[in-house]
């Protein structure tokens, strides 16, 4: 469609760059995997959606699972100390793990997440992302896939949400200031 939600200020990312980027992604891993082809590990709920695209454009056997992650503290959405709402379901010892996110934003729930499973015995931990936003980095974590990078601004859609809305929009939009301000 051609009218974006009204909550959206503007378009980022539209579902035709979105694809043609995961496509991109896929064929890399594909290549990258051969040998071993990798568990992908999706981070509950955000990486729902990129799951399930990234996953069909990889040309190659790939188990699934979910884990599902809670920072909680002082009320800042990324407080760093997470709680594991939603375990895997099996062992990672000598399997090569692929972490699948939507966004990196401050980074810290990557960093507590690429530590825990690290912490497993797998043969590897990488991780791809379809977002990141440089400018918003408060740890430095190396990140073998990467879609984006994109502004410092609130981002909905493709996964991502506010309050737990606009998850299922297509596209990656800029929501409206005056959503969240008042
Ligand atoms: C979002 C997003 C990433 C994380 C990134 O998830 O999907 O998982 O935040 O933030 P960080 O880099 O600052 O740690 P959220 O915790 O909102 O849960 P959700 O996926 O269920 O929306
Ligand atoms: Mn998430
Ligand atoms: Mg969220």
């Amino acid at each position: 469609s051609t009218t974006p939600h009204q909550d959206v200020q503007r378009v980022l990312l539209d579902e035709r760059a979105i694809q043609e980027r995961l496509r991109e992604m896929g064929s890399r891993i594909t290549e990258d995997y051969a040998d071993d082809p990798p568990l992908l590990v999706g981070v509950l709920k955000g990486a729902a959606f990129v799951m399930a695209d990234l996953s069909r454009k990889i040309d190659l056997d790939v188990d699934m699972d979910w884990m599902a992650v809670s920072s909680y503290g002082s009320g800042t959405k990324s407080s760093g100390v997470v709680r594991i709402l939603k375990d895997l379901g099996a062992d990672i010892s000598d399997r090569r793990v692929l972490i699948v996110e939507d966004i990196i934003d401050s980074g810290l729930t990557l960093k507590w997440l690429l530590a825990n499973l690290r912490s497993r015995g797998p043969k590897s931990v990488d991780v791809a992302t379809l977002l990141r936003k440089p400018d918003a980095a408060r740890v430095e974590i190396d990140v073998k896939y990467v879609g984006f990078d994109i502004p410092n601004e609130f981002v909905i859609g493709y996964g991502l949400d506010y309050d737990e809305s606009y998850r299922n929009l297509p596209y990656v939009g800029v929501l409206k200031r005056s959503v969240y301000e008042d």
